[in-house]
Order: C-alpha cells, then structure tokens, then sequence
C-alpha cells in the first residue's frame, strides 16, 4: 500500500461518521490540522459557529477527558449538549440495544459521540443513526480523536507526522489508541515504528499487517525501552489496560514494566517527544512532566481542538474567516 500523503483537495465531511480515522482521507485529516490551529489563534471568532447544534456524549465506559474534551469542544463552539457518562444510568440497563438508542437519540441531536467496551460497537451506532457518530473509542479497537490530537501533537513539535522514528511503548494489544495510531501513521508513510513491550502485550497482527503492507514503513519489535530509546525521535507511552484483562495476576504482573523517569530520558534525544494518551497510572514518573520533552498535555489541549474541527466540519458549519486564513496561508 503506497502512502496518500499527496492527496489532493479535501472532500467535505459533512455527515460522515468516523469510525476509525480509515474514513477520513488525508486531505481531510490535514484540513482538520490546519481547522484546529486556526481555531487555537481564533477562539471568538469560531464561538458560534455551531450556535443551535446539540452534540450527545454516549459514554458506556469511563472517560475524564475524552468526553470533557467533546463536550467543551461542543460549548466553545457556541453548541449544547447532553448525553450519559456510566451506562449505569440509562436504558441499556433495562436491556435497550446499541441501534434501538441510537435511532432514538438521532431524533435529539445533531451529532453523536459515542464510547463503549465493545469492538465494533461504534460500527453498530453508526448504522443505526440517522446523524454523524464519532467513535470515542471502541473497546481494544480505535479510538480515532485520540489519534487526531497525536497527529496535533506531532505536527506541532516537528512540522511533520511522517519520516520519524516512533517508539509505542507499553500495552500494545489491548490499547487502542496504538491501533489507531499506527493505522493512520501508515496513510502518511515513511515512519519506522519500533514497537516495545513485554511479549504478552504485543501489537496485534492486524495492525503489524498494516505496517507490513505500508511500502515505506517498517517495525522492530522489542522489550527493552533503554535499549532502544535513544533512537527515537517520539515516544508514545502507554497504560497497561487493566479492564481489558481477564486475569488479575497477569495485570499486577505487567502493569510495572515500564516506567519512564528522567534517569532513562538522558538516554534519549533532547528533542524527543514523550506522548501518552492519559490516564497515566506508573508508566511515567512525576519528575518528567517538567521536561521539555514531555508533551502529554499538549496532547489534551490538541485533542480538543481537533474535536471541535472535527464537530464543526461533520456538521457542515464553515468556522468563520477560516478559508480566508488558509489562502492566505497557501499565497504566502
Ligand atoms: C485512552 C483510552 O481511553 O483509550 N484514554 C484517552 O481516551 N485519552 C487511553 C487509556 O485509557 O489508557
């Protein structure tokens, strides 16, 4: 698979659900970067742009930040919205299906954001909805926002997303934001993944396939962090994902393996990236988060702004000045 990192213009997104970031081309997802910078500079220009929109959060897994991160994303946008966060409280306890719940909150809202434990359930949703959903993350599958706000993060610390070398560290079967991550990597081409973990954590082989069929992208698989790290030109760390093991005791095992401290950062590069989705739990010590190399919550401002490039741009509501801006950008 050749890369599609010159794609030309970008096709309109609007009512398109995005379920893995496969459905957007890289047109579109480079026009979503330049929304969210722009967005950043521009933030009163933008604050009614989605004036009279409701967004619904389904949330049927815990979440701080992705859904405040969607819901305030909505908000800024001058949108309401509404929605549950712990499944606990709705109807899906009196045994309501995905697609019955969805069909029925299309009736309330204009765009739907939705995470829940199961792969695929975000597949489901967005067959029976009558408006756009957004996966929030379907159990050890994707969760394409997240990587929306790494690309951010990427691009932002380098001017670029490809022709680096990217070290995933940490729980690389169950967490999806790894998944997601490598899968839209691979549309831009020309990374080299070196993918570290302990063996009962690799990456699954859909994703390894995906590398494998990416002409100019490569992996090397490993267990040692140390080892490896000064390679590296960014280093995504990961939470070994407790809620996704069936055993305890392989959990307790595991959960340790890595922990990244200011000791192993002298080993890397002074102008590496540290990113982590968040929560983290050990897998980076405190006294990191005063290193310059640490960007995770850069990572957590991006990701809100990439959500309300993404709400807006599904939506079909043009944010004020914007193409303006982007000419002006392209002329200069
Ligand atoms: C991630 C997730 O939910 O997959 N969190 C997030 O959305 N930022 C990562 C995690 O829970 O470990």
């Amino acid at each position: 698979m050749a890369s599609e990192a010159h794609d030309a213009h970008a096709r309109s997104i609007v009512g398109t659900s995005v379920i893995t970031l496969d459905d957007l081309s890289i047109a579109q997802i480079n026009e979503l970067l330049d929304k969210a910078r722009y967005i950043d500079t521009h933030r009163k220009d933008v604050a009614h742009t989605c004036d009279g929109r409701v967004l619904a959060t389904l949330f049927y897994e815990p979440s701080t930040r992705t859904r405040l991160s969607f819901e305030t994303a909505m908000l800024r946008l001058g949108g309401k919205v509404i929605g549950f966060a712990g499944a606990q409280l709705a109807s899906v306890t009196k045994g309501e299906s995905i697609s019955d719940t969805l069909k029925t909150v299309s009736n309330y809202v204009d765009v739907v954001a939705i995470r829940h434990p199961k792969e695929g359930a975000a597949l489901v949703a967005a067959s029976a909805a009558s408006v756009p959903v957004i996966n929030a993350g379907d159990g050890g599958h994707m969760h394409p926002t997240q990587t929306l706000a790494d690309l951010a993060t990427l691009r932002s610390r380098f001017g670029r997303v490809n022709d680096l070398t990217i070290g995933l560290c940490g729980d690389l079967t169950f967490g999806r934001t790894v998944h997601s991550l490598i899968e839209t990597l691979c549309r831009f081409g020309n990374v080299r993944f070196v993918l570290i973990s302990p063996k009962e954590l690799r990456t699954p082989q859909y994703v390894l396939n995906r590398i494998n069929a990416t002409k100019d992208c490569s992996y090397v698989e490993v267990s040692d962090l140390s080892e490896v790290i000064g390679d590296l030109d960014a280093l995504y760390m990961t939470r070994v994902q407790k809620e996704r093991f069936f055993n305890e005791d392989d959990y307790l095992r595991l959960r340790d393996t890595y922990i990244l401290d200011e000791a192993k950062l002298r080993r890397a590069k002074p102008t590496m990236a540290v990113l982590h989705p968040l929560p983290r739990v050990n897998e980076i010590a405190k006294d990191v988060d005063d290193d310059p190399r640490a960007a995770y919550f850069e990572q957590v401002r991006n990701g809100m702004l990439m959500r309300m490039a993404l709400e807006s741009s599904v939506l079909g509501d043009e944010l004020p000045g914007f193409d303006a801006y982007v000419n002006k950008e392209v002329a200069a």
